[in-house]
């Protein structure tokens, strides 16, 4: 595997040298795509919030930023992210408004019925079974609760079809894709928007 295609599979999971680069350059790379799925949440005062596959740490900061009573638990899987989200957020778990848990989004430690608003920015493409894990997230929502997507691919663009290629295990949904797999795993309301000049999405779905 050449070194290029081992750092870009640092996306799906970073782990070791290579990831510990790979987080280092998640929170800057994705700010603008974050703060633009970030504009589409309104009317909305959630008072706990899960932002999962939470990378380096940084959407949830954003996310305690435009909400300050709100408490967030940051979810991911590796290792790495959470050390990374820990340290990006050291004041806010220090003042007890987050909690960062090392978990798959398969399987999330989170009681049912638990929170106000979920948020997914650049990781629903490495999700296992993707339906099945939409329904954890519509689980630990509360009735009416706010699920957002916002992805860098609308799954038809040239750049990440490529990195669906060489990255294992990635798929790049459609709008459309992901609108039925909320609608599926239990969501009731969906509603995508596209970028105008970005191959970039935001689904918000609510319970
Ligand atoms: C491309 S990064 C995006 C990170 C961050 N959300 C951002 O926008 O910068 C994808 C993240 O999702 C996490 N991830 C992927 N699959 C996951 C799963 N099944 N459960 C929890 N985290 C997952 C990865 O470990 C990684 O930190």
């Amino acid at each position: 595997m050449s070194l290029f295609k081992k750092f870009i599979n640092q996306t799906r999971k970073p782990e070791g040298f290579l990831g510990k680069l790979m987080v280092g350059g998640m929170n800057g790379g994705h700010a603008r795509l974050a703060d633009w799925g970030m504009t589409h949440l309104s009317g909305i005062t959630p008072a706990k919030i899960a932002e999962l596959g939470c990378g380096g740490g940084r959407n949830a900061g954003e996310l305690m930023k435009r909400y300050p009573k709100a408490k967030l638990t940051a979810v991911d899987y590796s290792e790495l992210s959470v050390q990374k989200t820990k340290e990006y957020n050291k004041y806010m778990i220090a003042s007890g408004r987050c909690a960062v848990i090392r978990a798959s989004v398969a399987e999330l430690p989170q009681g049912s019925a638990s929170a106000d608003l979920a948020t997914a920015f650049e990781t629903v493409y490495f999700w296992p079974g993707l339906e099945n894990c939409f329904a954890e997230v519509c689980r630990i929502l509360k009735p009416g609760g706010t699920f957002l997507i916002c992805n860098e691919s609308d799954g038809t663009d040239e750049t990440s079809k490529k990195y669906e290629k060489l990255i294992d295990g990635m798929r790049c949904y459609t709008a459309d894709e992901l609108e039925k797999a909320l609608r599926a795993a239990g969501f009731s309301e969906v509603k995508a928007d596209h970028h105008p000049a970005k191959p970039w999405i935001t689904v918000i779905a609510r319970k």
